[in-house]
C-alpha cells in the first residue's frame, strides 16, 4: 500500500494499485463525495465512497476540517471537474471536527474577510487563499537560495542579536534579562546595562548588512536571508515589525553591477514562481478578479496577476537618477494640483511612497530603479559621488520600486575609502568604538563593493497580488499585535 500526495495523484494515470491518501475534508456531499486536501496543492482530490458499505456512525464523522485517510484505487472520473478520482474502499477517521465548533471558525465553508482570517491565523493556512500564498512564499524562498547558489554566492548567517545600533535603518527592539521592576542602577541612577546579559545594551538586528559586508571581504559574494526587526510605529499595509530580508553583498561590484544583480535576481525568482506555482497563481489571479469587482474602477489592478508577472520579466527596469525623478515629480499633475500629501519643491526632498508609486504606476508604468540620492537622506556607509555641476552631493544609492508595492529593495555601493567614511561617521555622530570593526575593513584590502536588501514579504505580496503585508507571513508582528 502506498501513501501518496494529492499533487502527484492528480497527475497520475488510473491504476488498479491500492493507495491511501491522508488529508482534511473540504466538503462531503450526498454521503458519497469527499473533497480532500492535503496541502500539497490547491486542488482537492475527489474520493467517491459507497455509503451502503460504511456505518452511519463513520459517515457522520466525515465533516469539514476532519482529518481522514482514504484507501482505494485511482480511476478515471465519471463526473466533471476532475480527470481522476479515488474510488474508495476504506475510510478511516484520523481526527474528528465537530461541525458546530467548525461553524464558529474560518474553517466553515463560506467567504471570510481577510481581517477575520488574521484573527484566526492558526487556522487560515487551511483556506484556499492562504494555502496558495504560503506555498508561493515557500517556493520563492527556495528560489532565493537556488539563485544565489547557482551564481556562486555563499549564505552568511549574520547575528540576530546585535550590540551595535549602527545601520540607522530604524528603531530597534531592546533585549534585556534585567528585572524590569528592579534593575541595577549606576551611580548616576541610570540602568546599568553593564550588569545585563551581554554586559552592554543589545538589540534585535534591523539588518545584517554591516556583518555581511565583512564576509564579502573574505568570501567574495555572500547573501543573508533572515528575520529583521524594526520597532517603527508604521501601521501601513507594507510594514512589519518582524520581516525577512535578503541582503546580497558583492566584492569588486559597483552600483551598475548592483542594479544588474537586483534586476536579474528579482526576475529569476518571479520566473521560478510562475513555473512552479502555476495552480496557486491561477487561483490567486481569480481571487483578485473577484476582489476587484467590489472596487471602484480606479482602484482595480491594471493587469491580471500572471500578465503582470510576465510583464516584469519581459521589460527592463527603468533606471532613473534621483535628480531626473525630482524634475518629473515637480512637474507632475498631482504636484501642481497639490494632490500629493507631501509636495515636491526642492531638490533634496526625501521621496514618500506616494511619489515612488506615481513614478512607477503613472509615469513609467514599469519597475524603476532610482539611483544617486542626496547624501543627506541616506545612510553613512553609501559611497559619496563627486559634486555635480551645481555643487550638490549625492551618494551611490539605489532603490528598486515596484508597481503596487513601492520600494521593494534598497541598496548602494559602499564607501570603501577610509578617510571619507571616517569623516562621514564623525559628521553623523557615529562613535568609532561601536564600529571600529567596520572601519577595519577599509584598512585591510579595501575594495569597491555593493549590495542591497530586499524585503521578502514585499516580494511575496507582488507575486501573490495580496494587498496587505500581514497576509503574506504566517504570524505577522505589527504595532500592538504579537498574537500567537
Ligand atoms: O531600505 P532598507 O531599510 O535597507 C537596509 O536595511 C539596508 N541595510 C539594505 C542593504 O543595503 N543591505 O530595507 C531594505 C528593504 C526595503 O526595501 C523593504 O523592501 C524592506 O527591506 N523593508 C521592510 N519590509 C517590511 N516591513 C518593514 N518594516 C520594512 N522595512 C524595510
Ligand atoms: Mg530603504
Amino acid at each position: 500500500m502506498q501513501d501518496r500526495k494529492i499533487v502527484a495523484l492528480l497527475e497520475a494515470q488510473p491504476s488498479m494499485q491500492e493507495i491511501t491518501v491522508r488529508g482534511w475534508v473540504r466538503s462531503f456531499r450526498n454521503d458519497r463525495f469527499i473533497a480532500l486536501n492535503d496541502g500539497s496543492t490547491i486542488n482537492n482530490i475527489q474520493c467517491v465512497i459507497e455509503p451502503e458499505n460504511h456505518d452511519r456512525d463513520l459517515l457522520d464523522q466525515i465533516n469539514v476540517a476532519a482529518a481522514v485517510a482514504v484507501t482505494g484505487t485511482l480511476v478515471e472520473s465519471q463526473g466533471k471537474g476532475q480527470r481522476v478520482e479515488l474510488q474508495a474502499t476504506k475510510v478511516e477517521i484520523l481526527g474528528t471536527a465537530d461541525p458546530e465548533d467548525v461553524a464558529k471558525t474560518i474553517l466553515s465553508p463560506k467567504r471570510h474577510k481577510l481581517d477575520t482570517l488574521r484573527e484566526q491565523a492558526h487556522l487560515r493556512v487551511r483556506t484556499n487563499t492562504f494555502g496558495a500564498v504560503m506555498r508561493v512564499r515557500a517556493i520563492l524562498s527556495y528560489a532565493v537560495h537556488k539563485y544565489f547558489n547557482e551564481k556562486g554566492f555563499y549564505q552568511a548567517h549574520t547575528p540576530i542579536i546585535t550590540g551595535s545600533d549602527a545601520e540607522g535603518a530604524g528603531e530597534m527592539f531592546r533585549l534585556s534579562t534585567l528585572d524590569p521592576k528592579n534593575p541595577p542602577l549606576t551611580d548616576d541612577g541610570e540602568i546599568d546595562y553593564g550588569k545585563d546579559f551581554f554586559g552592554k545594551e543589545s538589540n534585535l538586528t534591523v539588518s545584517g548588512q554591516l556583518e555581511a559586508e565583512t564576509y564579502a571581504m573574505g568570501l567574495g559574494q555572500v547573501y543573508t536571508f533572515g528575520p529583521t526587526f524594526r520597532a517603527e510605529n508604521s501601521n501601513t499595509s507594507r510594514h512589519l515589525a518582524e520581516f525577512w530580508m535578503i541582503e546580497p553583498e558583492v566584492a569588486f561590484a559597483d552600483l551598475d553591477a548592483n542594479m544588474d544583480l537586483g534586476e536579474d535576481f528579482i526576475k529569476y525568482v518571479i520566473q521560478y514562481a510562475l513555473e512552479h506555482c502555476a495552480d496557486d497563481i491561477a487561483f490567486l489571479e481569480q481571487r483578485l478578479v473577484n476582489e476587484d469587482k467590489q472596487k471602484p474602477q480606479a482602484d482595480r489592478s491594471p493587469m491580471p496577476l500572471r500578465e503582470k508577472l510576465e510583464f516584469v520579466l519581459k521589460n527592463n527596469f527603468k533606471r532613473v537618477s534621483y535628480t531626473e525623478a525630482i524634475d518629473i515629480l515637480r512637474n507632475s499633475k498631482p504636484n501642481k494640483k497639490k494632490k500629493f500629501q507631501y509636495l515636491i519643491e526642492e531638490w533634496g526632498a526625501d521621496l514618500q511612497s506616494e511619489h515612488e508609486r506615481y513614478l512607477v504606476e503613472k509615469h513609467f508604468e514599469c519597475p524603476v530603479i532610482l539611483f544617486d540620492y542626496p547624501k543627506n537622506i541616506k545612510a553613512f556607509y553609501m559611497r559619496l559621488n563627486d559634486k555635480d555641476d551645481q555643487g550638490r552631493e549625492t551618494v551611490r544609492a539605489m532603490d528598486i520600486l515596484f508597481p503596487g508595492i513601492g520600494e521593494i529593495a534598497g541598496g548602494s555601493q559602499r564607501e570603501e575609502r577610509y578617510d571619507v567614511l571616517k569623516e562621514k561617521m564623525d559628521a553623523m555622530g557615529i562613535p568609532e568604538e561601536e564600529l571600529w570593526w567596520y572601519l577595519d575593513m577599509r584598512r585591510f584590502g579595501s575594495v569597491v563593493h555593493s549590495g542591497f536588501g530586499l524585503g521578502f514579504e514585499r516580494l511575496v505580496m507582488f507575486v501573490t497580488g495580496m494587498g496587505n503585508v500581514r497576509d503574506v507571513i504566517p504570524y505577522p508582528r505589527t504595532p500592538g499585535n504579537a498574537a500567537f
